[in-house]
């Protein structure tokens, strides 16, 4: 099997998609709230969040030194993120981006998780104090 045949043969093409084309890669100057997370591998993700004056989000970018799926689970995640409430935003799970990935083999699932709790601390930064309606 060629190497290309291998990856499509783990992934979906949206998951690759995602990998090789990351939505809202970069940094927000001034952010409402940001999250970082390291995971026992050695990759990290950062995510950064500004909400409007209606407090949705109005941008949510990030960087990340890590594997393929944990940046298609983060560029999932600011797509997912945009527009929401905080509280919207807070009850996204981690399984709702490997489903809308379209699956994860299972040793990849915690890279997918390495994004998600980034995006989660981001999201409690943000809330800055006001109570939290959790899933
Ligand atoms: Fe480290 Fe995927 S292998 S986050």
């Amino acid at each position: 099997m060629l190497p290309d045949e291998q990856l499509m043969d783990e992934f979906t093409e949206r998951m690759i998609d995602h990998a090789h084309n990351p939505r809202n890669l970069g940094t927000i100057p001034d952010p409402h709230g940001v999250g970082r997370t390291t995971s026992s591998c050695g990759d990290w993700v950062q995510m950064a969040l500004r909400l409007d004056d209606r407090r949705r989000i109005s941008e949510c970018r990030f960087t990340a030194y890590g594997c393929g799926s944990a940046v298609a689970a983060a560029s999932v995640l600011t797509e997912m993120a945009q527009g929401k409430t905080i509280n919207e935003a807070a009850r996204i799970q981690p399984e709702d981006v490997v489903s809308y990935l379209g699956g994860l083999p299972e040793h990849k699932t915690h890279c997918s998780q390495l994004s998600y709790t980034a995006f989660i601390e981001a999201v409690r930064a943000a809330a800055n104090g006001d109570a939290l309606e959790l899933a």
